[in-house]
This record gives C-alpha cells, sequence and structure tokens, in this order.
C-alpha cells in the first residue's frame, strides 16, 4: 500500500467547514484521512504501492502478464493509468488497463484477473487499487469533504498448483442510482467551461441517506451469496475486509450476515473511503498486524458509484513460485507488503475447470 504522508484530521475539518469531531465518528467511524499535496498524483501512489506488491511476490515486472489498475480517479482522462503504471514499472510491452466500476472496483478486478489465470492466458497478473479523490471534493460541502481519503494498494496474483485465490465473486450493478453519486462535470457530456466551473460541476455530488440505503440493502446480501456460492458457511470467514466508507454500513453487513466484530476489520478511522483502493489498503494493514494469516479464507464486500456492488471469498495461502498453467491450476494471491500468497482450495475447482471447457461466440 501507499498513502500520502499528509493526514488531514476531523479537527481540521472543523476548521473549514461546519462540522466536528463529535458528528463525523458517530455517523461514519472516521477520526482522519490521508490526502494529496499539491504535486502529488494517483500515479505515484500506484507505482509505489505496484513496486512494494512485485518486490513481496518476488516477481519481475517482466514477468507480469497483465496489469489491471482500478480507479475513478486517475492522472488524466486519457492516457489511461495503467499504461503509466506499466512503463513506471518497467513492465515492458505488458498489457495493461484501467478498470472503472466505482469503489468496488479491486474487487471487480482480481476477479478479472482471476479469469486470465485460470483461462491459461496470465502466470503473473498486477492489480492496483488507486483513488486519489480528495480532487473531486468541494471542501465547503459538508456532506462529502468528510468522508474521503487518498491511498492505493496492490496485490499480485499467480498461477499456482494449489487451488486457491479467489473462491467465488458477486459482481453486480444497478445504473437507476446513478444519480446519487456523480461527478457531473468534466466529461465528455459536461466538458469543462467557465459555466460549468462557476456551477461547480467538478465536484462529487452524494446523496448520502440514498447512497447509505442501498449499500445496507445490497452489502449484506451480496456477501452472504459470494459466501454460498464458495460453498462455506459465515463460520468458515476468518476475517470480513469491507470497503471502508462507513462504519456503520460495515457494522450492517456484519449483522446481517452473523459475522462477530472480532472477524471485521475497520481501518476506516485512519483512512477515511478510500474508494477502490480501501480493500487492498485494509487488506495489506490486517497482513501485517496479523489479524490474517496463511490458511485464513477472507471476505470482501464493496459498493459504490454506479451503483455497483462486489463481494467475493478468497483464501490466504503459503507464497508458491509461479507453476506452468494446466486447467486444474488456479492461482495465488499475493498480499502487498507481506508476500504471502492464496493458498489451497476448493470445493469450486470442478466448476473453474468446467468453466474451462467453455467455447465463446462472439456476436
Ligand atoms: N457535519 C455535521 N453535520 C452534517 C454533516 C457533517 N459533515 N454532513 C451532514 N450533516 C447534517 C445534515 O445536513 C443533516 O442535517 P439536517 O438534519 O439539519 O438536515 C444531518 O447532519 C443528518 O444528515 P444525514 O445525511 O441524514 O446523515 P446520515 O446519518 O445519513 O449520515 C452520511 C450522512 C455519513 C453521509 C451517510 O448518509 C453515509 O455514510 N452515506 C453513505 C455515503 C457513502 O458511503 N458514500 C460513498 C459510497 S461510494 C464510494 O465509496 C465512492
Amino acid at each position: 500500500m501507499q498513502v500520502p504522508e499528509r493526514v488531514i484530521t476531523n479537527h481540521d475539518l472543523e476548521k473549514m467547514v461546519n462540522t466536528s469531531d463529535e458528528w463525523i465518528v458517530a455517523r461514519t467511524g472516521i477520526r482522519e484521512r490521508h490526502v494529496v499535496s499539491p504535486g502529488e498524483t494517483a500515479s505515484e501512489m500506484a507505482i509505489g504501492a505496484a513496486r512494494k506488491a512485485l518486490d513481496e511476490a518476488g516477481v519481475r515486472p517482466r514477468d507480469l502478464g497483465l496489469i489491471i489498475v482500478a480507479t475513478s480517479s486517475p492522472d488524466f482522462l486519457t492516457p489511461p493509468i495503467s499504461s503509466q503504471v506499466q512503463h513506471a514499472l518497467g513492465a515492458k510491452d505488458v498489457g495493461a488497463f484501467t478498470l472503472v466500476a466505482g469503489c468496488p472496483g479491486f474487487v471487480y478486478a482480481i476477479s478479472t484477473a482471476q479469469q486470465f489465470i485460470i483461462s491459461g492466458a496470465c502466470d503473473n497478473v498486477l492489480v492496483v487499487g488507486v483513488e486519489l479523490i480528495s480532487r473531486y471534493l468541494d471542501y465547503t460541502d459538508r456532506t462529502t469533504c468528510v468522508l474521503f481519503g487518498d491511498g492505493a494498494g496492490a496485490v499480485v496474483l499467480q498461477v499456482t498448483d494449489e487451488p486457491s485465490g479467489v473462491l467465488s465473486f458477486v459482481l453486480g450493478s444497478d445504473g437507476s442510482g446513478a444519480e446519487h453519486l456523480i461527478l457531473p462535470g468534466g466529461g465528455t457530456a459536461a466538458p469543462p467551461t467557465h459555466e460549468t466551473i462557476d456551477e461547480g460541476l467538478q465536484y462529487l455530488r452524494m446523496n448520502g441517506r440514498q447512497v447509505f440505503r442501498f449499500a445496507t440493502r445490497i452489502l449484506g446480501k451480496a456477501l452472504k451469496q459470494a459466501i454460498q456460492q464458495a460453498g462455506l458457511t459465515v463460520d468458515d470467514i476468518d476475517l470480513f475486509i469491507p470497503h471502508q466508507a462507513n462504519k456503520r454500513i460495515i457494522d450492517s453487513a456484519a449483522k446481517y450476515v452473523g459475522l462477530p466484530t472480532d472477524k471485521v476489520f475497520i481501518n476506516i478511522d485512519r483512512y477515511g473511503n478510500t474508494s477502490a483502493a480501501s480493500i487492498p489498503i485494509a487488506l495489506t494493514e490486517a497482513l501485517e498486524q496479523g489479524r490474517t494469516k496463511p490458511g485464513d479464507t477472507l471476505a470482501f464486500v464493496a459498493f459504490g458509484a454506479g451503483l455497483t456492488w462486489a463481494a467475493s471469498v478468497v483464501k490466504l495461502g503459503e507464497r508458491t513460485e509461479p507453476q506452468p498453467v494446466d486447467s486444474e491450476s488456479l492461482f495465488s494471491f499475493m498480499g502487498s507488503g507481506l508476500g504471502r500468497a492464496f493458498g489451497a482450495m476448493t470445493d469450486s475447482l470442478g466448476s473453474w475447470a468446467g468453466r474451462l471447457a467453455r467455447k465463446v461466440r462472439l456476436n
């Protein structure tokens, strides 16, 4: 993971907008967040996190088969940030793309990476979640500026002989709620003009109550579905690492599936909502703090702009050397900063092998 050095506390925000530490902590669980300084960029954070993940995984940039960067706040609309990351890493000619799926982007990205490994297309895939939401924020709007922070997290997924890694995933989208979380200006629908700037269309707008309602409705269900799809029960989950958007939303999802609080990882108090970076940042900290260890089964769940959601069950395992791809191999998953991989499993091996036999018709 990599986050900016600069920290903005709730008390700092009290001096900027009409808010209070008490309100922010009670309604969100956030106490402080890391925010970039002028001149710092999303690509720098992404590259920093990616380098650490590759070092820990013992994978050379040129051995990567693919790079996926999940973000909604790249340096530029074009060129893609994924190519900036690819170039800076020295991953010569490696395919790279940017995945935009709101806050669940990281879960979408590891689910996508898995398909490339299972199909035999790639042995090593780098997945980065990075966000620099602070530059989308209106620091006079207390309903949004208190919520978000900046940062990046990265993992390397590798082919392995052990059946391991992502045991299940649930991806969802409901575009009917698009207006509840939107950056109205700056895209092709409303290119920047003096008028759009005067109207503040370059700032993130959110209907907090609607998003809150959506999140509490969808998260628990998606999580339950992912656990069932993995052929597991909630008792098999060693640690729940949710998207860190709001502690009350996390508590409600954990309660819905019956996860006790000691199985829920929370670091929103120190980072705020870092969108697509929040799960890999939390995963890195969970590993560093010894909250998770090889062999553990983890559950990820996230929601965000779109509106979108995603849940996934993954299994941590021992670090393994890359193996030649064969139809019975799944892959390992190395948490950045710690060189641990997702390990043995799974009941779902049969179903993945079945999918490999399927063919594709493009119409
Ligand atoms: N400080 C003080 N008061 C505030 C603040 C603030 N920062 N923000 C809002 N208020 C006020 C409101 O104006 C309102 O006052 P009123 O009753 O006089 O109108 C009152 O607090 C209550 O506002 P609500 O919006 O009802 O507060 P709620 O309990 O819903 O909490 C919150 C607001 C924290 C935004 C909540 O709705 C939420 O977390 N929603 C989900 C947001 C989210 O997670 N978005 C990101 C998801 S996608 C992604 O991660 C990119």
